[in-house]
């Protein structure tokens, strides 16, 4: 088997450390498992595949390490293969766009609502939509603007003024409205796919926020899920096409699993700090598999 060359593609301004972590423990199983992997920047390739690429330049696979969906839809438009692909970054980063998918493809999620669209300086100038939500949904009531991370932009609304008041300070961002999952009130379980199998779960839990986030001050054990909860953590990733996710499960009644939310770029480094298990060797191997299995 011939070394698989791949370019590891980083978004050009984000500059946690938090990222640099997880790029790290990437090059270091690229060395590992005989893959060699260049660093490249979002910036870097904008410019360097506008200009004719020779073939011999270009790498055997892309890992895309962003979600810089213009960025992945033109290096797969050059006939590269891109892990995960564009068309899964983009389902997973945007929240609606998750939920229709799950939905369509019937792996349950909690009810959910999305809010119509407005622009940019006219808001929401009625609030028919909000009302109609309650009447669905109910207090209190999860609202999550489709793009965000770390439960930072997840919020619960206990009645209607909240509710009113959190629409209005969202204003022209894209949002849904979902049922609250009282169950699974500050846990849930992470589940680590890749390659459509579980590698590694664990369960997350806070006493003092509904949002089980580590970022929020949320703590991590290791855990064995049941069988179900595998297999519908599995089933969300083949609906969104993902060679690799975090898959976040929430408990419902009588700890039936409900999928909250589908993560395309892991934080990985957490779950090799509570579990030992180093995610990034996995995806390469996967990556590799894969490469060989569609050549062969
Ligand atoms: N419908 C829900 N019912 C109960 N808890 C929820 C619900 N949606 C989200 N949460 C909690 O909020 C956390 C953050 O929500 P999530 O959709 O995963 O957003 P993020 O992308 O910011 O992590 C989840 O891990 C879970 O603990
Ligand atoms: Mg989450």
């Amino acid at each position: 088997m011939t070394m698989k060359k791949g370019w590891l593609v980083i978004n050009s301004f984000v500059k946690h450390n938090k990222f640099y972590e997880i790029y790290n423990m990437l090059l270091a199983s690229g060395v590992k498992k005989n893959v060699e992997l260049e660093l490249k920047t979002t910036t870097d390739l904008l410019f360097e595949i506008g200009s004719a690429m020779e073939e011999t330049e270009k790498p055997d696979f892309i890992l895309f390490w962003d979600k810089d969906i213009y960025l992945a839809q033109r290096l797969e438009a050059l006939g590269l293969p891109v892990f995960n692909s564009a068309r899964a970054i983009e389902l997973c980063d945007n929240k609606i766009l998750t939920s229709m998918a799950l939905e369509a493809a019937g792996v349950r999620i909690p009810k959910t609502v999305a809010a119509p669209k407005t622009y940019e300086g006219t808001g929401y100038s009625n609030r028919l939509f909000l009302d109609r939500a309650e009447e669905i949904l109910g207090f209190p009531m999860v609202v999550k603007e489709a793009y965000g991370s770390f439960g930072a932009q997840v919020y619960l609304a206990k009645n209607r003024e909240e509710l009113y008041a959190l629409a209005d300070r969202i204003h022209h961002k894209p949002f849904l409205m979902q049922e609250f999952v009282s169950e699974s009130c500050g846990r849930d379980v992470r589940v680590n796919v890749v390659g459509g199998k579980v590698i590694a779960s664990m369960m997350r839990h806070n006493e003092n926020d509904f949002r089980s986030n580590l970022t929020n001050g949320g703590s991590m054990k290791r855990i064995e899920i049941t069988e179900q909860q595998a297999e519908l953590a599995c089933r969300a990733c083949a609906a969104l096409g993902l060679d690799f996710a975090g898959v976040d499960v929430l408990f419902g009644p009588e700890d039936e699993p409900i999928i909250c939310e589908v993560n395309s770029n892991p934080h990985f480094k957490t779950t090799w700090e509570c579990t030992g298990v180093d995610l990034s060797g996995y995806i390469l191997e996967h990556i590799v598999n894969t490469l060989e299995n569609r050549r062969a």
